[in-house]
């Protein structure tokens, strides 16, 4: 056994979002968004039927929540507001939606939870999707204007900010692999899709600064962007094209979002090798200043899996699209079968060490990690009580990396789990469930904590963790 130690002012907490935990979709004047609009339009999409109409009931049992978050020793957690309930299709404050955060924002605190506030997670309201979305940059202006009036509305309250979670998703999942509505699968309208969100969130930390020194936001406040970076990785024995492939997938993927928060600028290896490949984006005269305000004060880093990758079999897709990469697959893999996603813990430590070598001013802290598990009722034991050792495992080796990590220099500041408490996972709905608390929904949502609560208690009070690995 080995006893690896946190620091002591490392924070734990809980990452969840505001369209995958509020429900109450249709009050208070909140909008459709296009979870919304895609349950209405094709509900058999989801998994068992359940579409973003409940989250998992956390607009009605959030007290319940914060008090289950703090008995887990937990001192912060992260949500996101809904655009689609804060703002009216004016673009102007929605009082109720506003009153809505005002009060769950005051019950965190209350219940001695830090709250850290997002303002995107994959959640466009639908109406500015019907003029475009993120192909409009008046929906970047929009964007911009929503986030204005949030600073303005929470500055006070809230301490850390963040602009967008995992910008890269929308582009992949809606506009590439085309698995969520709309369904495009373009790889150059994704990339124009990168380009605007990129205009968007440098847009909106303008807005913070403006907002910041006019005195509206705390004094000791911060700014910042959560992303799914992806360590990349490729064949033990690479050819030159393996490593071009690793080139443009960590570009795009990864140093795409890492060169815009620490230099305002995107990288310029990969601008270039698009434009040669025939994929242009949409600059205008301006943007380079604009983007030089994307500069941030710390980062999140969303890890689940790796990317291992290797040179394409084609050099362009069916579209007409250039490819830079075909997937990888590792022998050694191995797998969480139920989200089809690799485990890999050192990946975390291996990105941890990237950032601390090519951006060692930059502090950070793990925004995500966390295992989905189908079929979770299975491993109930005589009380009903789910014996989830893999959570227990998934965690403590990731943990074990990250102290390690903090022992050669990475700056990383906290880890935030996700989803403490079981919450609606998109199209895949409840089917796989990442929580230490499991909701029940055969019997109305209620909470009962899985046997990985008391383990994350112990780690999250003491800052200790003990593994068996020789990591
Ligand atoms: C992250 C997202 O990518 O992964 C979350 O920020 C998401 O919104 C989580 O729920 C787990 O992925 P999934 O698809 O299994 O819910």
């Amino acid at each position: 056994m080995q006893e690896l130690k946190l620091p002591k002012d490392f924070f734990f907490g809980a990452a969840m979002s505001g369209p995958q935990t509020e429900g109450a979709w249709r009050s208070g004047g909140k909008l459709e968004n296009l979870w919304d609009t895609w349950s209405n339009e094709a509900i058999d999409d989801f998994h068992d039927c359940v579409g973003s109409y409940a989250g998992n009931d956390f607009t009605k049992r959030h007290d319940e929540d914060f008090k289950l978050l703090r008995s887990m020793g937990l001192d912060t957690m992260r949500t996101s507001i809904q655009w689609s309930r804060f703002l009216d299709e004016n673009g102007d404050v929605n009082p109720e939606g506003e009153a809505y955060y005002h009060k769950l924002f005051s019950d965190a605190h209350d219940a001695g939870l830090e709250v850290f506030v997002n303002l995107y997670h994959f959640d466009m309201p639908t109406y500015l999707f019907r003029r475009g979305g993120w192909e409009n940059r008046e929906v970047v202006e929009a964007y911009a204007n929503y986030a204005a009036k949030a600073f303005r509305a929470f500055g006070k309250e809230i301490r850390c900010w963040f602009t967008f979670n995992e910008p890269i998703v929308e582009p992949e999942q809606r506009y590439t692999a085309g698995i969520w509505y709309p369904f495009i699968k373009n790889y150059n309208r994704a990339r124009a899709v990168q380009y605007n969100i990129s205009i968007a969130h440098s847009l909106a930390v303008r807005e913070y600064r403006v907002a910041k020194a006019a005195g509206l936001m705390m004094d000791d406040s911060r700014i910042g962007l959560i992303n799914c970076f992806t360590p990349p990785y490729t064949k033990e024995d690479p050819s030159p094209a393996d490593l071009e492939a690793v080139r443009m997938t960590d570009g795009v993927s990864n140093r795409w979002w890492l060169d815009i928060v620490t230099k305002g600028e995107l990288p310029s290896d990969v601008v270039e090798t698009l434009a040669e490949r025939g994929c242009e984006l949409p600059v205008r005269p301006g943007d380079d200043a604009i983007l030089r305000e994307g500069v941030v004060d710390w980062l999140g880093f969303n890890y689940y899996h790796p990317e291992r990758v290797q040179a394409p079999a084609h050099d362009v897709d069916e579209a007409g699209c250039p490819v830079f990469a075909d997937p990888y697959v590792w022998p050694d893999a191995v797998m969480n079968e139920s989200r089809g996603w690799e485990i890999y813990p050192k990946g975390i430590y291996d990105f941890g060490m990237k950032l601390a070598a090519d951006y060692p001013d930059l502090d950070w802290f793990v925004s995500e990690n966390g295992i989905g598990i189908e079929g979770e009722r299975a491993f109930k034991n005589s009380d009903g009580q789910i014996q989830d050792d893999y959570r227990i495992d998934f965690v403590r080796q990731h943990l074990a990396w990250v102290a390690r990590a903090i022992q050669e220099g990475a700056r990383c500041r906290g880890y935030h789990y996700w989803a403490v408490i079981d919450n609606w996972s998109w199209n895949n709905a409840f089917k796989n469930r990442y929580g230490f608390v499991e909701v029940d929904m055969q019997d109305g949502y209620a909470r009962r904590p899985k046997k990985s609560a008391s383990w994350l208690k112990q780690v999250a009070s003491s800052h200790v963790i003990m593994t068996e690995e020789e990591n």
